[in-house]
């Protein structure tokens, strides 16, 4: 008797389970979909550089300007990250012995660019110029949030459209289609 229910149980469940199975399979793709979505826009965390740089220390507790790493903010349209050479302007002494640092010196001994992933990206059919704005003392914190309290950048504004047009309308700024497209 106690066999025969079991397999009774064990017959009943089977195209149960073979639903919930099905039910899964179907959640992935969404539940990527979903996951994939969130990473792209307002990230959490901040993507892993090949070497753990911190804002936080170096813009938040050291002070040191934003422009003396991203030079090119005032004068064009991207900002620029920082060669190799700025950072070892500092690091050829300064915590030569951490291993993060002894990873930078042999970027430098390489003679090889660091490939920092990139944490903001506009679609390619929007203009974006980074000296209008610096020129006309919008402040970095506008558009990238308090950068000098993090230890990894993050995107903490998703920078649409919306975003752009309301700041326009009230700093009275352009809102000409073919100033922001191309
Ligand atoms: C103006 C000088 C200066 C510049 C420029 C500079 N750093 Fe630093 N960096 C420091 C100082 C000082 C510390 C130590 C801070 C502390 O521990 O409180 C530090 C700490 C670090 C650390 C952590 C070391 C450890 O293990 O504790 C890393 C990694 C680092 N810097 C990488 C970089 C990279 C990459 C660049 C270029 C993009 C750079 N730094 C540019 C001064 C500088
Ligand atoms: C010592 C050099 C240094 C200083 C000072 C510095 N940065 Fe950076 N910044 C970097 C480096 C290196 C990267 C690329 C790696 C990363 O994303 O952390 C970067 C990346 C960024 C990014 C992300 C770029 C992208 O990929 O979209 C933003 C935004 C940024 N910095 C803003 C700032 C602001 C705002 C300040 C001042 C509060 C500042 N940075 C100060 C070196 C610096
Ligand atoms: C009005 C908004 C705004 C302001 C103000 C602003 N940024 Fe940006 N920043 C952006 C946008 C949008 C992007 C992405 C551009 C793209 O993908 O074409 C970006 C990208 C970057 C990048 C990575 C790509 C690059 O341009 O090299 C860095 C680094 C950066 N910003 C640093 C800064 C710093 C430092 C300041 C202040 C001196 C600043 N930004 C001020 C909106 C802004
Ligand atoms: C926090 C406010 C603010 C935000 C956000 C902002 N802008 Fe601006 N933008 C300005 C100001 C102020 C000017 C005017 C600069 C001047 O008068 O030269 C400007 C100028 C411009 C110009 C030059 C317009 C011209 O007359 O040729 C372009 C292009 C532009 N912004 C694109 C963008 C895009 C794209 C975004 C969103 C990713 C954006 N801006 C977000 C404040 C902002
Ligand atoms: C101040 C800058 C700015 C101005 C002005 C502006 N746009 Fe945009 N536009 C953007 C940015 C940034 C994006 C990309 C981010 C997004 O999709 O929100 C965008 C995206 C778009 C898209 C693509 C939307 C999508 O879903 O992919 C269209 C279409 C568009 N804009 C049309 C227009 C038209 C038409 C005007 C004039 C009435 C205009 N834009 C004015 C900044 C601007």
């Amino acid at each position: 008797m106690e066999q025969q229910r079991w397999s009774a149980s064990r017959k009943g469940r089977r195209p149960a389970s073979k639903r919930g199975r099905l039910a899964f399979v179907g959640l992935v793709p969404f539940l990527s979909v979903a996951l994939l979505s969130c990473a792209n826009r307002l990230d959490l965390e901040g993507p892993d550089q090949p070497i753990a740089f911190s804002h936080k220390t170096h813009a938040g507790q050291l002070k040191v300007d934003c422009q003396f790493c991203h030079l090119y903010a005032r004068r064009s349209a991207s900002a620029g990250v920082p060669s190799v050479k700025r950072c070892m302007g500092c690091h050829e002494v300064v915590e030569s012995d951490s291993p993060a640092v002894r990873k930078l010196q042999e970027y430098w001994d390489r003679k090889e660019p660091i490939a920092w992933k990139k944490v903001y990206d506009l679609p390619d059919h929007v203009s974006f110029f980074h000296d209008r704005h610096v020129r006309a003392e919008v402040p970095c914190q506008d558009c990238h949030g308090d950068v000098g309290a993090m230890e990894r950048v993050r995107q903490v504004k998703d920078l649409t459209m919306d975003e752009c047009v309301q700041c326009h309308r009230q700093q009275k700024a352009s809102v000409d289609c073919l100033a922001c497209h191309h």
